[in-house]
């Protein structure tokens, strides 16, 4: 296949910053993507409504003049998060989901839930209204190996969550194990997505050669095995797999360093990946439902009406090693092998 049109996408998980960063990186998103689910872990964190719609105006506000695109707002779930402020946000038609980052499990998630004891009025709310609950599925325990994180998460907190609520629909986020995705598979209201990186890389792409900071994200990559059973998951068509980027942007100097933050910026690259990726598996044909279909079926949204098309070129795409942005350079996702699916156009603009 040399060409193909698909639904435009979406990104169900992004994070795209505020100020100069928001300004620098969004253009990446919207010149693809109609929608994206927006993380909240800004300094400080997106916890009411009120911070939510403030936020939201700053990111149409720094849109490139002309691009169609629909940023779906979460609110950062605390110990403190009040039932009724969220009840507010999702019936005024602001608020997407909430998100729950387990206490110190990656980037400014210190003031996420330590106790889920104390988030379960919001939850049991969230259950009645049908707001769905996105998670961070890593536990945060010092005594548990970084590449059990999501496992272990599974087993003690995701699972105990979903018997006791069972009518909360949980998205769990940025699956990197085969755990996760044979859990979703056995699970009922639960759906998860995928980033673009999770299916390109595993744990040797961080440590093999050297410290290779710029493939450092959270949850951690994992090994080959994990890798395949996502690129299974993710190219079989299945409705509760879909893509949810987590592209991650930190500048340069905040990874190349003694403490480097995790996060992968893929934006700029994802649809080329992808396609890439999907060719492999035999999968093109799939490549829709992954990226364009699943998502808006379970978020009971409909599927965007412009298309996409790509094409295979016969020399390979340039894309840059870095983009410039007012806070500073950002590399770009390497994909370690030589990209020829370039999107064409779409009808969104
Ligand atoms: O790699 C990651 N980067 N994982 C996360 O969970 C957070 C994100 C970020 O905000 O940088
Ligand atoms: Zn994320």
């Amino acid at each position: 296949m040399q060409k193909l049109t698909i639904r435009r996408p979406d990104d169900w998980h992004l994070h795209l910053r505020d100020g100069a960063m928001l300004e620098g990186v969004i253009g990446d998103t919207s010149r693809h993507f109609a929608r994206a689910i927006i993380m909240p872990n800004l300094v400080p964190p997106v916890v009411t409504t009120a911070d939510a719609r403030a936020y939201r105006e700053r990111i149409m506000a720094a849109l490139p003049q002309g691009d169609v695109f629909q940023p779906l707002m979460t609110l950062y779930l605390t110990e403190h998060t009040n039932p009724d402020d969220v009840e507010e946000g999702k019936s005024s038609g602001l608020i997407t989901a909430v998100k729950l980052y387990p206490a110190g499990a990656t980037t400014n998630s210190h003031g996420g839930v330590r106790d889920m004891d104390k988030a379960m009025p919001v939850l049991e709310r969230m259950a009645k209204i049908g707001l769905p609950l996105c998670v961070h599925g890593e536990v945060t325990d010092a005594d548990v190996d970084i590449f059990d994180r999501e496992a272990v998460f599974i087993e003690t907190v995701l699972d105990p969550l979903r018997r006791r609520l069972p009518e909360l629909k949980v998205t769990m986020e940025h699956v990197t194990t085969s755990d996760g995705v044979d859990y979703i598979k056995s699970a009922s209201n639960l759906a998860g997505t995928i980033t673009t990186h999770h299916l390109i890389i595993n744990r040797n792409a961080i440590l093999v050669g050297g410290i290779r900071p710029h493939y450092y994200c959270l949850p951690v990559a994992k090994r080959e095995s994990h890798r395949l059973a996502l690129r299974a998951a993710a190219t079989s068509g299945d409705g509760r797999f879909f893509l949810g980027t987590d592209s991650a942007p930190h500048v340069d100097p905040l990874k190349e360093c003694g403490c480097g933050c995790a996060g992968i910026y893929t934006s700029i690259n994802t649809m080329s990946c992808l396609a890439h990726v999907f060719e492999q598996e035999g999968a093109l044909d799939r490549l829709e439902a992954f990226a364009s279909l699943n998502g808006p079926a379970w978020y009971g949204l409909e599927p965007n009406a412009e298309q996409m098309t790509l094409i295979r070129r016969i020399e390979s795409l340039s894309f840059p090693d870095k983009i410039e942005t007012g806070a500073g350079p950002v590399t770009v996702f390497d994909p370690m092998f030589p990209l020829h699916w370039d999107v064409e156009a779409h009808s969104g603009k």
